[in-house]
């Protein structure tokens, strides 16, 4: 037992827990997920998955991804990334789903499985199920040899390393890093991006390891406003664009850890019902980057604070207008738009983190929660 015990303790590498070591692990885990596939200083991106099945690609009438989870949530980054880059239609579903009820599917879909373990038994069956219909079906898993990525017809794998945490984080943003690979790559392929503009998001992509890096350094900031929130029973998460789904991912992480109730909402729709909730007791995460919608989430913000909301915001180095008015802030370097999501994921891991371990609960294995879902 005391071997047993001694060899968790190296494999936590010096960190009191695995979900903790696998945060600060993210910079290499995103530098090993684009290692040999973005290369900058060309102009090029190789992937072999997508390389031997580009006609496929570039011929899609539609991408249909399908995920649960986390994975999911990455799933609905890349909508607005594929959209935005390769101007392809995309639809992100649950797996759960999509395979009950009856989708219209054809020969020229692609559907997309995001799966960390590869092994969630709903991605698996609507695989299947896309399979016998005709659609090309691709992976992108961590898991290497796992039943989804033999299942399918091609795919990528993400290169993260083992991820032993129940909740899951570097497997987001390495799930994120391959999939703006393919975004990025068929948008050169089609021509809907400019050449400038392709090049600037490669050398972009390349430093975003540093700047996860320095995002890290929040981490005893993070720790305070943790020890003001560690009693909340609720809390609300906003954001819009790139940023709602790093909202409902960090809504999920605080659920998932530290079983405090929290919703993630579009910051727009928060009128149309949460904003009933916010009172002096209600802390409210603002995502508000300078890209993307800036002036909107500042309106955002000014109505939480007009009805008495604790705001802990998530802004670009350098802010003020945001910073006036938030109770606490953390900032993240500046980057696209289209990259954030790497950067403002990151507080939320370690604010979720440090609440838990405040509360006393088991970071690594929430209770009632499994790290592979393998039955429906
Ligand atoms: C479980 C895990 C989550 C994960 C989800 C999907 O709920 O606790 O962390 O996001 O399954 O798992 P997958 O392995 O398919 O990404």
């Amino acid at each position: 037992l005391e071997l047993q015990l001694n060899l968790e303790e190296i494999e936590k590498g010096g960190y009191d827990h695995f979900m903790l070591k696998e945060i600060y692990e993210q910079p290499r885990a995103i530098k090993d997920t684009y290692r040999g596939r973005l290369l900058a200083d060309q102009g090029i991106i190789r992937m072999a998955g997508i390389d031997q099945n580009l006609e496929k690609f570039l011929n899609a009438n539609r991408i249909i991804i399908v995920a649960c989870g986390t994975s999911w949530h990455a799933g609905l980054v890349a909508e607005y990334i594929f959209e935005d880059l390769a101007r392809i239609p995309v639809e992100v579903e649950y797996a759960s789903e999509f395979r009950y009820r009856n989708p219209v599917i054809t020969e020229n879909d692609i559907l997309i499985a995001i799966s960390q373990s590869g092994e969630t038994a709903d991605t698996l069956a609507a695989i299947k199920m896309a399979k016998e219909r005709g659609a090309f079906v691709f992976g992108v898993c961590n898991v290497v040899g796992s039943s989804i990525a033999r299942e399918t017809d091609a795919g990528a794998y993400t290169h993260a390393g083992p991820e032993i945490g129940v909740a899951s984080t570097k497997a987001f943003t390495t799930q994120i890093t391959v999939l703006t690979l393919i975004a990025l790559k068929l948008a050169k392929e089609k021509g809907t991006i400019e050449e400038s503009k392709y090049h600037e998001y490669l050398v972009e992509l390349e430093g975003i390891p540093a700047k996860v890096e320095r995002t890290l350094k929040t981490n005893p900031l993070i720790e305070e406003i943790a020890e003001v929130y560690k009693d909340s029973s609720n809390c609300l998460y906003l954001g819009r664009g790139y940023n709602f789904p790093v909202a409902l991912e960090g809504a999920l992480k605080l659920k998932e850890i530290s079983y405090i109730h929290a919703e993630g909402y579009p910051a727009a729709e928060m009128k149309h019902g949460p904003i009933a909730l916010i009172d002096e007791e209600m802390p409210v995460v603002v995502i508000a980057t300078r890209k993307g919608h800036y002036e909107k989430v500042v309106s955002n913000v000014q109505e939480i604070k007009s009805r008495s909301g604790k705001i802990i915001a998530v802004v670009t180095e350098g802010d003020q207008q945001v910073t006036d008015l938030a109770d606490h802030v953390v900032e993240v370097p500046e980057t696209s738009e289209t990259l954030t999501p790497l950067l403002t994921t990151i507080p939320l891991q370690l604010l979720s983190y440090h609440i838990a371990l405040m509360r006393g609960c088991n970071v690594d294995q929430p209770r009632n929660l499994a790290k592979s879902v393998t039955v429906e």
